[in-house]
């Protein structure tokens, strides 16, 4: 056993494909370097397990509802170790419930520092297996795509239950990601998703089969480097989530105002009703333009993530 442990994740995008993921359709996301995590963990100075964190400093026992998840993954891997008391630190850039996935990334981050603290080596099978757990605690249901893009290091064309294929992303444009600075609701969204489908399952399931069809027509539109055609399949996809009630006003209007400034496509990421959303440009004058008039119209916060081509030119 090493004196400290540390394990790292990185936020993550769902880039097309989110909702309809949770019901067997695809979807395309990819690790966010611009957000990361670290958690550091060592032998509690106390007998009680501790945690230091943005959320609440002090006994873990004594956090806060929404981080049930990290007390029950701990809990898990404290018993499966017969590990000894610890304190628990998490130093994140990544912004909570804003559909960057932070609830896995976190979770990747304190099993593989749980790991990392025990000596053992960490398969991806045992590592995703850790972060689902304490996924179906934070989200009910989640479809695994979170947990897959937090804990990889490249996008990842991705199907619940199904082999994860890693691919290169190299298109010509770039991607602004936005903050609305208004926390998403993941799992009030997924919930509602649900009872829509209860309600009227020919509406829903519709939604979801486009949804899936425009993941796959994006996924051609990656590989063959058609960033007018990926734009146009991104707003389509806004357009149906927005019809399964995910998104919300704000969120409408900022995108609303980025396709007016010429914005190739732009929609909601994650599980929508506030959080993230992501705007992609044909270049990068255009990406900090656009950046500028949604934070003059009163998003929180923007990052310029590259897509791969401008890169190598
Ligand atoms: O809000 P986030 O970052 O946790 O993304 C959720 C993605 C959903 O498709 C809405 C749910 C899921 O589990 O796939």
């Amino acid at each position: 056993m090493k004196d400290v442990g540390i394990g790292e994740a990185t936020g993550k995008i769902i880039l097309m494909g989110e909702h309809a993921v949770v019901y067997g359709e695809p979807a395309i996301a990819f690790p966010f370097n611009g957000t990361k995590i670290v958690a550091t963990l060592s032998e509690s100075a106390t007998a009680t397990n501790t945690v230091t964190s943005s959320y609440h400093t002090g006994k873990l026992a004594d956090t806060p509802d929404n981080l049930a998840n990290i007390r029950a993954l701990t809990a898990r891997l404290q018993k499966e170790f017969g590990a000894s008391a610890f304190h628990l630190q998490i130093d994140s850039t990544i912004p909570a419930e804003r559909g960057m996935g932070s609830s896995a990334a976190v979770a990747v981050a304190i099993t593989r520092a749980f790991f990392d603290w025990q000596d053992r080596p960490l398969t991806e099978e045992q590592l995703l297996f850790y972060v689902n757990f304490s996924e179906q605690i934070a989200h009910g249901n989640p479809s695994g795509i979170d947990a897959a893009a937090t804990s990889g290091s490249q996008p990842i064309f991705f199907l619940k239950n199904k082999e994860i294929i890693p691919f290169p992303l190299h298109l010509d444009a770039y991607l602004l990601v936005a903050d609305t600075g208004i926390k998403g609701q993941t799992r009030a969204a997924v919930k509602s998703v649900a009872e829509l489908y209860e309600v009227d399952q020919a509406f829903t399931s519709n939604h979801l089969q486009q949804i899936g069809r425009l993941t796959r027509h994006a996924q051609h539109a990656i590989m063959s480097n058609h960033p007018q055609e990926l734009g146009l399949l991104m707003t389509e996809a806004h357009l149906r989530l927005a019809s399964l009630h995910v998104s919300n006003s704000e969120l409408n209007n900022y995108i609303r105002l980025a396709l007016a400034e010429g914005a190739l496509g732009a929609k909601l990421t994650g599980g929508g009703r506030g959080g993230c959303f992501i705007v992609l440009t044909k270049s990068k004058d255009d990406a900090i333009r656009i950046g500028r008039k949604l934070k003059v119209a009163g998003v929180k916060d923007a990052w310029l993530q590259g897509l791969g081509v401008y890169q190598y030119a």
